[in-house]
């Protein structure tokens, strides 16, 4: 039986002062699937990159300890010989495509892993009937939505066709029917007889799925288990491990309205040559309340946000904060993907009072 291990790993970021991972033994059984949990912070990326090879050859730090994939030393191998073995799902997905089209994306990996072309093209037309995407093949990656760019790093792995498959965060951008797909999709791939190591902190979905868990704690493993014992234990054993609720959690108590609130009218909007993506007659969001947009991945929710941020003109809408006309630059994004908008090295950036402005 081949072995994929990490053994009694500490592994501490260059210029950190401290490890990220610390003295972590992990065991993945072949064709199973294993969970990494635990707060944010906590180390399971950091984890997955000792599976995939991020860590060492793409991160550098200080690594002890030892981690095999399929019986290979991971420190030992190009990523080049790796990617043989593994393929990841990234938490961003954004930020792993490599090409412009996603039918060159799929078709990218098993390029470089040297396959014959129409065994190329069957696995792409086979992966993109089974995950929902065929009518997205000649599309541009940077025209997809969230869940869309989601699914289709999904099928990337799955045309990579290798025998690990590292998720990190899949379920980050999918609406809730998405992630019922993801679960049967994963249960599928095991099934088939790959090995999945996914980090998640959305636990639910994968009850039933997942063989055995590790949850960080700052690091350390505070706590291994079956996927049985896991998801037998009680909401507040999980809490005290920094974990999600798989109960709903309770909406808070909201400030009385003030005014009438943001409104929408006759909106139609389609990006440049596409089909509309857009039309709403009339909306209104009320002042004090939270409005929350509803819909499957690529129905334009993020789309209209840009728009009532200024970021898409929508030509002839009509756009009013309580009958006035609604300046853009009154609204602020927090955005999907929160990298794209963070534009300093650190969290506090330039300190102001030291500003130049002479
Ligand atoms: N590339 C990096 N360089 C330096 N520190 C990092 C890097 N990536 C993650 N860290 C740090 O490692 C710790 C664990 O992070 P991470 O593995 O991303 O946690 P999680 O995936 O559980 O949210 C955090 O303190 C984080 O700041
Ligand atoms: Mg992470």
């Amino acid at each position: 039986m081949t072995i994929t291990q990490a053994t009694g790993v500490t592994f501490t970021y260059r210029g950190a002062d401290h490890p990220s991972i610390t003295d972590a033994t992990i065991t993945i059984t072949p064709g199973t699937v294993t969970l990494l949990c635990g707060a944010s912070g906590s180390g399971k990326t950091t984890a997955l990159r000792l599976f995939n090879g991020l860590i060492p050859h793409f991160h550098d730090g200080d690594l002890t300890g030892s981690v095999t994939v399929d019986d290979i030393d991971v420190a030992r191998v190009d990523l080049s010989e790796l990617a043989h073995h593994c393929s990841t799902v990234f938490q961003n997905p954004r930020t792993q495509f490599y090409t412009t089209h996603v039918r060159q994306e799929l078709a990218f990996g098993p390029e470089n892993l040297g396959r014959a072309p129409q065994e190329i093209c069957a696995r792409i037309d086979e992966v993109a009937a089974e995950l929902g995407i065929a009518d997205l093949l000649e599309s541009r990656v940077t025209q997809l939505s969230g869940g869309q760019m989601q699914r289709v790093a999904c099928a990337v792995a799955m045309c990579n066709n290798t025998s690990l498959i590292v998720f990190d965060e899949p379920t980050a951008n999918l609406s809730a029917d998405l992630i019922g797909q993801l679960a049967t999709l994963i249960a599928r791939l095991k099934a088939d007889g790959h090995t999945i190591i996914i980090a998640e902190h959305r636990l639910s979905f994968l009850s039933g799925i997942a063989d055995r868990v590790y949850c960080f704690d700052k690091g350390k493993i505070a706590l291994t288990a079956t996927g049985e014992e896991f998801y037998a234990a009680s909401d507040e054993e999980r809490k005290q491990l920094g974990l999600r609720s798989l109960v709903t959690v309770s909406m808070p108590q909201l400030p009385e309205p003030a005014g009438e609130g943001l409104t929408i009218d006759n909106l139609t909007f389609a990006y440049r040559q596409g089909k509309t993506v857009l039309n709403v007659d009339h909306a209104l969001f009320p002042a004090g309340k939270i409005t929350a947009l509803l819909g499957p991945c690529g129905s334009g929710k993020s789309t209209l946000a840009r728009i009532v941020c200024g970021l898409e003109k929508a030509k002839h809408a009509s756009i009013t904060l309580n009958g006035q006309k609604f300046p853009s630059r009154a609204a602020y994004l927090v955005m999907q993907d929160p990298t794209r908008q963070l534009f300093s090295d650190t969290v506090i950036g330039p300190d102001p009072r030291k500003v130049d402005t002479s």
